[in-house]
């Protein structure tokens, strides 16, 4: 199949990645680093949960952030929503869209909803009815869909299972997280394969973390499968509280790198992403784990 021509860079940074830095940042950080990335050119900017504060405090100011942040024309503001009480708070805060989310193993449900696959995906679809009949847009989040941390080895069929359950909730996409990143590209595709019976494969997300290195891998591999919307954190943010040994999600400026290099338009501009990873890694006190984002850097430095 051939590569797709344009690139949808969702930035989860603000949101996966934030919510598992060592050290936290203020709200004023946390929303001027939504306004830079979205001014960045990225099309969707995830801003924040709606989630208990008491399972990721460094998620509790999301109401203020979503109250005072600047929006740009055009760019969404996703928020994570797990229950009918984030759905209220989303709302009061003027989200317009929210993301639900579901796993594939049992074992990483409970350990980040405190619920069954099957409760928890009763609950989404209650939010999802909710939040589509309130005019929002829902989008899909599946975890562990290769690898689970507690259970190990995930069947591309336990997947779509779950994903198809997620999509018939009206979900406007599903992206499909290697919470862990302990997926390969052979997989990723057989992945890809199995869920594609159920969604279209240009509605199908890639949320890939780098634990393993094998992130960019994994993107290309879905570009080959057709996919085009791929979630990504600016200077590889993050983690997931609920995964032990999860590093965060591939750097938003290495897939950058690489889609511009494949003359893949995206909107997003390098320049911008580089003093925006420089703002936030000051205010963390720590270094990019961006590998483009580092040589870019070093030259730019130079040229100076
Ligand atoms: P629970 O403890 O079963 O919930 O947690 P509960 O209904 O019994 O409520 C417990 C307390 O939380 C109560 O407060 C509720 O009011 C409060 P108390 O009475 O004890 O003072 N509460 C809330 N507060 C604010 N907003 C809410 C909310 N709901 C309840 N929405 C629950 C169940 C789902 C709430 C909890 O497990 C939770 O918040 N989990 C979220 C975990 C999370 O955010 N994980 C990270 C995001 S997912 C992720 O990173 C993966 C992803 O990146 C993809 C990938 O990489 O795989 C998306
Ligand atoms: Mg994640």
């Amino acid at each position: 199949m051939p590569y797709p021509k344009r690139v949808k860079m969702v930035e989860v940074g603000p949101r996966d990645g934030l919510q598992n830095e060592k050290k936290s940042v203020s709200t004023d950080t946390r929303i001027e680093l939504i306004e830079r990335l979205a001014d960045a050119g990225l099309p969707a900017v995830e801003a924040g949960s709606f989630v208990s504060p008491k399972w990721v405090p460094q998620m509790a100011d999301t109401g203020e952030v979503m109250q005072r942040v600047r929006r740009r024309e055009g760019v969404s503001y996703p928020v994570l929503v797990p229950n009918m009480k984030g759905l209220e708070a989303a709302i009061a805060a003027g989200a317009k869209d929210i993301a639900g989310f579901a796993a594939a193993t049992e074992t990483f449900s409970k350990r980040n909803t405190n619920c069954s696959i099957a409760g928890s995906l009763e609950r989404q679809a209650t939010v999802c009815r909710a939040a589509i009949d309130a005019g929002l847009r829902v989008r899909g989040y599946m975890s562990v869909v290769l690898g689970c941390p507690y259970e190990g080895e995930v069947q591309p069929a336990q997947v779509a299972d779950v994903v198809r359950q997620l999509w018939d909730m009206g979900c406007y996409e599903v992206s499909l997280g290697d919470t862990v990143g302990m997926g390969t590209p052979a997989k990723t595709q057989r992945l890809i394969e199995a869920v594609s019976a159920y969604v279209p494969v240009e509605k199908i997300g890639g949320h890939f973390h780098d634990t393993y290195g094998q992130a960019i891998a994994n993107i290309l591999a879905s570009l080959e499968m057709g996919m085009a919307t791929f979630d990504s954190s600016i200077a590889g943010l993050g983690g997931c509280p609920y995964s032990p040994g999860a590093t965060g999600n591939v750097a938003t400026e290495d897939v950058l790198y690489m889609l511009d290099g494949m003359g893949i338009e995206t909107g997003v501009d390098m320049d911008a992403l580089l003093d925006t990873a420089e703002f936030i890694c000051a205010r963390l006190d720590r270094p990019t784990f961006s590998r483009a984002g580092r040589a870019l850097g070093l030259k730019r430095k130079k040229a100076a």
